[in-house]
């Protein structure tokens, strides 16, 4: 097989910004295929956490003293590059909250105030656990119906069934970008169009897409996206949600506190306007400030050429991974992202996972917190290498030598 890359972008030099992977485990250099669930982070990004703490370290949004104008100027400068980054049409539309878990959560208790029952809410087979269990908790909350889009053994959403679930009761809609556990990129276009035809509000969980995809919500018409930032090379503890602003004005607020009010009494308190309603208590302030870097970081390696770079790891790791004897890779949706699912006949997916760990090979083992998959695709748990942008087609020979290697200890 060809090790030639086409890749615009110079990936040693790019590795060269992330110290870690200079690093050595179990006597052997890292090779790190466990992106899907956090990435590491560029010397960019880490350099403006010291910075940070070291020069301007101050509350936001409360002091008039020199460091906290600093602080909240650099704050809001994050609000505004992640707006630019997403295509928003105003920064308010986008709220801090501690990742994507967290903005599902918000929604789910936000929009759930709504809710009355007999409403129907639909969710997808491909959900994480953290776009499951929420909509339950509400459905459970609220009275009403929680509903699942089918797939096929590709990992494709049926969208014959979509439609025939969606009716006027249905008033909201949630499903990822990409499937964490298999790779499969949703039509979400064609998708949010549907449910916006039955008045749906639709909710997409774009924890495994932003690292790897040009997002646009005006484009995609969704009316809210969950991101967060550790799974696109910026720091853990920190996420958005970006709500359309008529949305998020109708919608509660989803804790009370400092910051996200108007005016306080014993007696009623008003709320502040968007963004801060849904921010309440100080915020992750390094965090938020340390994202900006990350999202200046990939925007100059420029999302298309990231996606195209993964494509081509996407195109060699399926070709080689399938050289391996009794592998079964899960998930082979056309449209897919660099990640590769796979189970080796007969042997049990922690006790590859483990073997390759000695062998200085990070992936992810278990059910990827989306066990109603793992059943329906009758498999206990996988073993999946997710890509990121600095891996490269000689760490897939690694990897692939490596099962090789450890496949006949186990037999
Ligand atoms: N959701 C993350 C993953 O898929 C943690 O690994």
């Amino acid at each position: 097989m060809s090790n030639t890359s086409t890749s615009p972008f110079d990936i040693e030099a790019i590795r060269s910004q992330f110290p870690v992977l200079e690093r050595e485990v179990n006597g052997r250099k890292l090779v790190y295929m466990d992106n899907g669930a956090t990435t590491h982070k560029p010397k960019a990004m880490t350099n403006a956490i010291t910075s940070y703490y070291e020069t301007i370290n101050s509350n936001v949004h409360r002091g008039v003293h020199h460091l906290s104008q600093r602080a909240t100027d650099a704050f809001e400068l994050t609000r505004e590059k992640l707006r630019a980054h997403i295509n928003a049409e105003h920064s308010y539309e986008v709220i801090f909250t501690k990742g994507t878990t967290d903005s599902i959560n918000t929604v789910a208790w936000s929009f759930g105030e709504l809710v009355k029952p007999g409403d129907e809410i639909i969710i997808s087979t491909l959900e994480h656990h953290s776009n499951i269990v929420p909509w339950q908790m509400l459905c459970e909350r609220k009275g009403a119906t929680l509903k699942v889009i089918p797939m096929d053994d590709h990992g494709v959403l049926d969208m014959e069934a979509f439609k025939a679930l969606l009716n006027e009761k249905t008033v909201l809609v949630a499903f990822n970008h990409i499937s964490n556990a298999l790779g499969t990129i949703n039509p979400v276009k064609e998708m949010t169009a549907l449910a916006h035809e039955v008045d749906a509000a639709v909710v997409i969980d774009g924890a495994q897409s932003m690292p790897h995809l040009n997002v646009d919500v005006r484009d995609l018409d969704v009316d809210f996206y969950a991101i967060s930032a550790h799974k696109m090379y910026g720091p853990t503890g920190i996420g958005a949600l970006y709500g359309k602003e008529e949305w998020l004005n109708k919608l509660p607020p989803y804790q009370g506190g400092g910051e996200m009010i108007d005016t306080v009494t014993f007696e009623k308190t008003t709320y502040a306007g968007l963004p801060h309603k849904f921010e309440a208590g100080t915020p992750h302030i390094e965090g938020v400030i340390a994202w900006a870097a990350s999202i200046d970081w990939l925007n100059e390696l420029g999302m298309e050429n990231i996606s195209a770079y993964e494509q081509e790891l996407l195109e060699y790791g399926t070709e080689a991974l399938l050289s391996v004897e009794g592998l079964k890779i899960h998930g082979t949706a056309p449209n897919k992202s660099a990640l590769f699912s796979f189970n080796i006949d007969g042997l049990h997916h922690y006790d590859i996972g483990t073997l390759l760990d000695q062998l200085g090979i990070a992936v992810r083992t278990g059910h990827h917190c989306t066990q109603p998959l793992m059943n329906r695709m009758e498999v206990p748990g996988t073993i999946r290498a997710s890509m990121g942008l600095y891996n490269t087609k000689e760490e897939i020979d690694t990897l692939v030598a490596g099962l090789n290697r450890v496949i006949p200890m186990l037999k």
